[in-house]
This record gives structure tokens, C-alpha cells and sequence, in this order.
């Protein structure tokens, strides 16, 4: 005991005996073996992976709720997760547009959807609603943090009002959404959480400055959170967030693009599917199409001109929305 004590005194100060610090060395020695290890494996298995993808885990059962499911991305979500035998639960602050994707669900014969008029920006209205759904449908399992809006302009044309609102609906609502459903998949040892990020969340544009800045927060959001579920022993609540290029639904205004055919718009029924495959794959970022990823993550290892030089060469851009 008083040897224990003596040995914790003198780490303490830094003074260890040879054969302890010959311990320690090895001790690190065979945590960089299996760092070295863990990370040619995990190299290796991304590349077996790009051409042998993961099972998609069924999603038969599962309680989805996809917010801004009225129009364009969301509304292809809640129908293709349906077709996919999950029940969905549709959230919009457009209740018309809400309710008549939960028709369409209907008509097509999928499981019963579900419709709730919410504003995702207000804290109170997120848990009320949870409350609701949780007492109508039961716990939500699957999240899908969609809903976004996208004032395209100058910095300086932005209001403070019109600024505020960007970053309550495309940032602060998955806070509120995600506080109020993860304890219950926390108890329940089972959930996934997507946040719906873009390419504008990897790099910066002109007349997006505060959208850009709201879509680098969905996708630190998301990374931070990953490595925080780690806290939860056997949580099992998986997180993926997904960067789409420029979608055809009429959010996205102005586009400029000197390379039409090659950099052409996606459609939101193929960036839904292509959503809802990596959710069930487990993947955990993804970009819409797959490429961006490379060519995003190589540029940003370029001298900031290069990338520069690149951008005025490919000319993709958004034109203001007030001229
Ligand atoms: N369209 C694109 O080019 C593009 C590209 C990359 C990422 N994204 C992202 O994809 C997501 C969906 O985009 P989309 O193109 O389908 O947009 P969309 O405008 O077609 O649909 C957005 C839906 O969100 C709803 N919504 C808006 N504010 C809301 C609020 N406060 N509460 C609840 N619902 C609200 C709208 O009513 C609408 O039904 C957004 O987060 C967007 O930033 C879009």
C-alpha cells in the first residue's frame, strides 16, 4: 500500500524507475501496432466497400419522421421510406403540402403516414409535437432533419430577421429535434439521426454567406455528435449526414454553371434514394453525387488560390434572388 502510494508520488513528479518506464515505452509500442493496424484495415475495408456496399438494414417497422416533407427532397423521402414499409411521419409548416404527401402515401397503399403541421424552428412547438406523435404513433426512431430554406443574396441585403430564421430552421431545428427524441432512442438502444447538410456546407460561395455558414454547422453538428453517442455504451444510435449538389426543386434559384452536362442538377427522387440507402447502409457522410467527396476533401488540401483558380474555371454559382 505504502509502496503504491510512494510509486503514484514519484509519477507524479515525473520520476520513474528504468523498468517502469520500460513499461510504458512498450506499453505504447503496442498501441501504435494496433493503431497502424485499425487503420490500414479500415482503409482497406472504404475501398472494398466502394465496390461491395454494406446490406441495407430493412426499415420495415420503423417510426421515420422527415421534416419539410411538403415539397421537393422531404416529400420524396416520406414516399420512398413508405414504399419501404417504415411509417412515416411527415412534419412541414406547410400543412397542404404536408397533408398531400400523406394522401399520395395513401393512394399508393403504403403504411399510414403521418401528418403534423410544425414550425422546426420553435423549441416549444418541436417537443409539444414529439409529445404528440410519441402519444399517436409511439417513438420516433429514424430522424431526418430536412427542412431548410435558402435566401440566396448578398450579405449585406440580408436582414438580421432573415439571417436569424436561415439558422433557426437549417441549424438550431436539428438541436431541438434531436434533444427531444434522442433520450428515448438512448433508452431504447436504437436509432439514427440524418441531417441534411450540401455541397455549401463543404465550401463557401457568393450570395449563400449565411446559408453556407448553416450548412457548416449541420456538418460539425453531425461529426461532433458521432463522436459523442461514444459517451452511451451499446446506444446503437447511429448518425449520417449527407451533402447533396445542386437539387431540382426550385430551393435552389439562379444556378450558373459553365459545364452543363457534366454538372447538371439532381433530381430529389435519386438524392431521397440516394439518402435513404446510406441510412441503411450506416454510411456516415455522404455526398450527393459521390465524387463531390473526393474532389471537396482534395481541394481543401490545395493552396487556397489553386482551389480558387478551380471554382472560376468550373463557374458553378448562384445569381442573387433579388435582382
Ligand atoms: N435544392 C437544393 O439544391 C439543395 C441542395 C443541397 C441541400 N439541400 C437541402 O435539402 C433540404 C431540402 O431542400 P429542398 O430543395 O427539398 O427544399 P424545398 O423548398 O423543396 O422543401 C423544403 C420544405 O421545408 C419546409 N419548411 C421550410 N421551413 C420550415 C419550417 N420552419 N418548419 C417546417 N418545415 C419547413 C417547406 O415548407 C418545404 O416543404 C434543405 O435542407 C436544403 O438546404 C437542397
Amino acid at each position: 500500500m505504502a509502496q503504491t502510494h510512494e510509486r503514484r508520488e514519484r509519477n507524479q513528479k515525473g520520476e520513474m524507475s528504468g523498468v517502469e518506464q520500460a513499461i510504458q515505452i512498450a506499453g505504447i509500442a503496442c498501441d501504435v501496432v494496433v493503431l497502424l493496424f485499425k487503420f490500414v484495415y479500415f482503409f482497406f475495408e472504404s475501398i472494398y466497400r466502394k465496390f461491395v456496399p454494406a446490406v441495407e438494414e430493412s426499415v420495415k417497422g420503423e417510426v421515420v419522421l422527415v421534416t419539410g416533407a411538403g415539397h421537393g427532397i422531404g416529400k420524396q423521402l416520406a414516399t420512398q421510406y413508405a414504399s419501404h414499409g417504415a411509417t412515416v411521419v411527415c412534419w412541414d409548416i406547410n400543412a397542404e403540402n404536408n397533408a398531400a404527401t400523406v394522401a399520395d402515401i395513401a393512394k399508393k397503399g403504403y403504411p399510414k403516414a403521418y401528418s403534423y403541421s410544425c414550425d422546426v424552428s420553435n423549441r416549444q412547438v418541436v417537443f409539444d409535437t414529439v409529445a404528440k406523435v410519441k402519444k399517436d404513433v409511439g417513438d420516433i426512431t429514424i430522424i431526418v432533419n430536412n427542412a431548410g430554406i435558402m435566401p440566396t443574396h448578398r450579405l449585406l441585403d440580408h436582414t438580421q430577421q432573415e439571417i436569424e430564421r436561415i439558422f433557426g430552421i437549417n441549424v438550431l431545428a436539428h438541436f431541438w429535434i434531436i434533444q427531444a427524441i434522442l433520450p428515448s432512442m438512448i433508452k431504447n438502444k436504437h436509432g439514427h439521426i440524418v441531417n441534411i447538410s450540401s455541397c455549401a456546407g463543404l465550401f463557401g460561395l457568393e450570395n449563400l454567406v449565411p446559408y453556407c455558414a448553416s450548412k457548416f454547422a449541420v456538418v460539425g453538428l453531425s461529426e461532433a455528435l458521432y463522436q459523442e453517442l461514444k459517451l452511451y455504451p451499446g446506444c446503437n444510435v447511429k448518425t449520417t449526414v449527407i451533402c447533396p449538389y445542386m437539387v431540382d426543386t426550385g430551393l435552389c434559384k439562379n444556378p450558373v454553371m459553365r459545364f452543363k452536362s457534366t454538372m447538371q442538377m439532381e433530381t430529389p427522387e435519386a438524392v431521397a434514394a440516394a439518402v435513404i440507402s446510406a441510412q441503411r447502409r450506416g454510411e456516415k457522410a455522404i455526398t450527393v453525387p459521390d465524387w463531390y467527396f473526393y474532389l471537396s476533401t482534395t481541394v481543401r488540401t490545395w493552396p487556397m488560390n489553386s482551389a480558387d483558380a478551380l471554382k472560376d474555371f468550373l463557374g458553378a454559382r448562384l445569381e442573387s434572388d433579388l435582382h
